[in-house]
Formats: structure tokens, C-alpha cells, sequence
């Protein structure tokens, strides 16, 4: 993989933003201990950085989901490839997502979440592409609006390549 790639958000624009969002998450959930579900796998990278930052206690979570997209006629069916290994039961849980498009994904996985009981349940993603939304999301933490792009890196990929990049770009053609 050897594409040029033009830088849309630098590296350390990335990082200032991701501390914000950091203290912001701290401060909401003071008293209380942040239950992080990384969505598999473009959030790893994010998650982390979030992660290292919180001044609150926090524990984690896997979930790997595959959205069926455009190959079927009604989008927003979601496919769990991996479940969480732990009950949510009661516990403060934030979704930490790479990037909301169509927003179909989020939308399901909020509501299978929220059945499951959790104490609260919140949203954070590092970008959010609002032109694009098909279905309403309740995002509480964005760090990016972006616009209608393909961006990579950051965790987000191309054909699986690119996810280390330590900032956002977008292929040039
Ligand atoms: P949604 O269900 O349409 O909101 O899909 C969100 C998922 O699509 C994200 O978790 C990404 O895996 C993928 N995705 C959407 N836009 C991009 C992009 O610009 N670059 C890389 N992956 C993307
Ligand atoms: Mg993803």
C-alpha cells in the first residue's frame, strides 16, 4: 500500500482534541468508573489515547460488529462477530467508535446496548460525518466533524492498511 495520502487532521490537533474530550469525559463522570467498549476494529487506536487520559477509574471491553452496508436492501441490519466478554448490567458504559457515517451501525448497537441495562450509556467518537446520516444517533462526544471524505488512519483503514497512521488523511487519487 503505497498511496498518497493527504493530511486532513495533523497529528497534533488529533492528540489536543482527544485530551479535551478526555477531561470532558472525566469531569462528566467524576465519582463514577467509565465501562469503555472499543468497537473493533477502527477504534483501538482512539481508545487508548482516550483511555490513557481519563483521571477516572475505567475498565474495558471488546465488540466486533460488520455492517451489511449497501449489500443488502435495507441497511442498518448489523452482524456481531464478537459479543462483550462482561455483563453491562448497572455499569456506566461508553461506546468508543472511530467514526459515525450513516450512523446505521451506532444506531443498533446503542439499542442492543441500552436493553441489556446498563446504569447509562453514552457515545464517543473521534469523527462524525453528519452529511452523510441516515439514522439518528445520540452522540455525546464527537471530536471531529468532518466532511462527505474517505479518511484514513488513526485506526481507521483502507482494505485494512493504514489504521497506524498517527493522523487523519485522505487518499489521493
Ligand atoms: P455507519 O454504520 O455507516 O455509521 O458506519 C460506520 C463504519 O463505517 C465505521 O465504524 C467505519 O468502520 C466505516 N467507515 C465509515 N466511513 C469511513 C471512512 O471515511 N474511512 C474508513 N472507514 C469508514
Ligand atoms: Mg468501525
Amino acid at each position: 500500500m503505497t498511496d498518497k495520502i493527504k493530511v486532513l487532521i495533523p497529528e497534533d490537533v488529533v492528540t489536543r482534541r482527544i485530551k479535551e474530550l478526555a477531561d470532558q469525559i472525566s469531569k462528566d463522570y467524576e465519582g463514577r468508573q467509565v465501562h469503555l467498549i472499543c468497537i473493533l476494529k477502527g477504534s483501538i487506536v482512539f481508545s487508548c489515547d482516550l483511555a490513557k487520559r481519563f483521571t477516572v477509574p475505567v475498565t474495558f471491553d471488546f465488540m466486533s460488529v460488520s455492517s451489511y452496508g449497501n449489500e443488502t436492501v435495507s441497511s442498518g441490519r448489523v452482524r456481531i462477530l464478537k459479543d462483550l466478554d462482561e455483563s453491562i448490567q448497572g455499569k456506566d458504559v461508553l461506546i468508543v467508535e472511530d467514526i459515525i457515517d450513516s450512523g446505521n451501525t451506532l444506531s443498533y448497537l446503542y439499542d442492543l446496548l441500552s436493553s441489556r441495562s446498563p446504569n447509562s450509556l453514552n457515545i464517543c467518537t473521534l469523527l462524525d460525518k453528519p452529511d452523510r446520516r441516515e439514522t439518528d444517533v445520540k452522540v455525546k462526544y464527537v471530536g471531529f466533524e468532518i466532511p462527505d471524505e474517505f479518511v484514513v488512519g488513526y485506526g481507521l483503514d483502507y482494505n485494512q492498511f493504514y489504521r497506524n497512521l498517527p493522523y487523519v488523511g485522505v487518499i489521493e487519487s
